[in-house]
């Protein structure tokens, strides 16, 4: 892989790499196109890492359909697939960690050991074995894209981390391949988590700024949907996500919850408005549901 991206790249021409787990969706395929409007080579890899499930069930249980991802990429135009094998990726006697502290330890980590270590150990090694110019996230994993942004600072990579706005179903739920997994009750309730991220939304833009309020307004959508439990909601600054006591543009308010067998997650980034506050009055306790 690495020998054909050196080539690629000698010849003059940028490679962008779109790394997924596979079992594709629009979403996947939103991150695939905003790579071919940058990128002369297209490279997708697809590789259920291990390293990033905290339970061995999830990821025996993930889904996985390597015929039809190669079809969809086809069709897309994509010039690359990349199916590396676990050994692969973690030569035998693998035995080392790419930590981002602090980011990976807020909103999801406590609840997911280890999972973030994971994604930035898989993502440095298939930087290292892809050598792209730019790569792409979604942002609908907004912690993921900020760890992964900071570990390509920190480590000099050499690598852009594009992100793509959350790509959603008509009634709103952020498109996941988690989403398969619920049932068709379940699927009806998913929209809550996206309803309170609006409602918040729309609070704030009609100047409400208090965390406390904002957070009580998704947790209340939450909670009035059957079968649904809040893991967390969250109002962080955007760039260290820590939780901040008033709103500013930027912020953002971050929501997991667990629906039947699934976690789902999601994210509103906070635009800006004229009643904007200033960082200084971001000194109380922060509210955290
Ligand atoms: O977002 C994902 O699909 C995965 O976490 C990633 C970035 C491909 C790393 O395994």
């Amino acid at each position: 892989m690495r020998e054909l991206s050196r080539q690629v790249r000698g010849a003059g021409l940028r490679v962008g790499l779109v790394p997924t787990m596979g079992f594709l969706h629009e979403g996947h395929l939103e991150l695939v196109r905003r790579a071919k409007a940058d990128a002369d080579v297209v490279v997708v890899s697809i590789f259920v890492n291990p390293a990033q499930f905290n339970d061995p069930g999830d990821f025996e249980n993930y889904p996985r359909d390597i015929s039809a991802d190669e079809a969809m990429l086809e069709a897309e135009g994509v010039d690359m697939m990349f199916v590396p094998e676990a050994e692969q990726v973690y030569p035998p006697g693998s035995a080392s960690r790419v930590i981002v502290s602090g980011l990976a330890d807020t909103l999801c980590g406590p609840g997911r050991p280890g999972h973030f270590d994971g994604v930035a150990t898989v993502v440095s090694a298939l930087f290292n074995m892809v050598e792209p110019d730019f790569a792409v996230f979604g942002e609908k994993d907004y912690q993921q894209l900020q760890v992964i942004r900071r570990m390509a600072a920190d480590l000099h990579f050499g690598v852009d981390v594009v992100s793509v706005a959350t790509c959603r179903e008509p009634d709103g739920v952020a498109m996941s391949t988690r989403n398969e997994r619920l049932s068709a009750a379940e699927r009806q309730q998913a929209p809550a988590i996206y309803r309170g991220l609006c409602l918040a939304s729309d609070a704030w833009q009609g100047g409400e700024d208090s965390s406390q309020a904002l957070v009580g307004l998704v947790a209340s959508e939450i909670e009035a949907a059957e079968g649904m439990t809040a893991e967390y909601v969250s109002l962080v600054d955007g760039a260290t996500l820590q939780p901040v006591p008033r709103a500013t543009a930027g912020c953002v308010l971050a929501v997991a919850a667990a629906l039947g067998p699934v976690r789902l997650i999601d994210n509103v980034v906070l635009q800006s408005t004229a009643s904007a506050v200033t960082a200084a009055d971001n000194e109380e306790t922060p509210a955290h549901a």
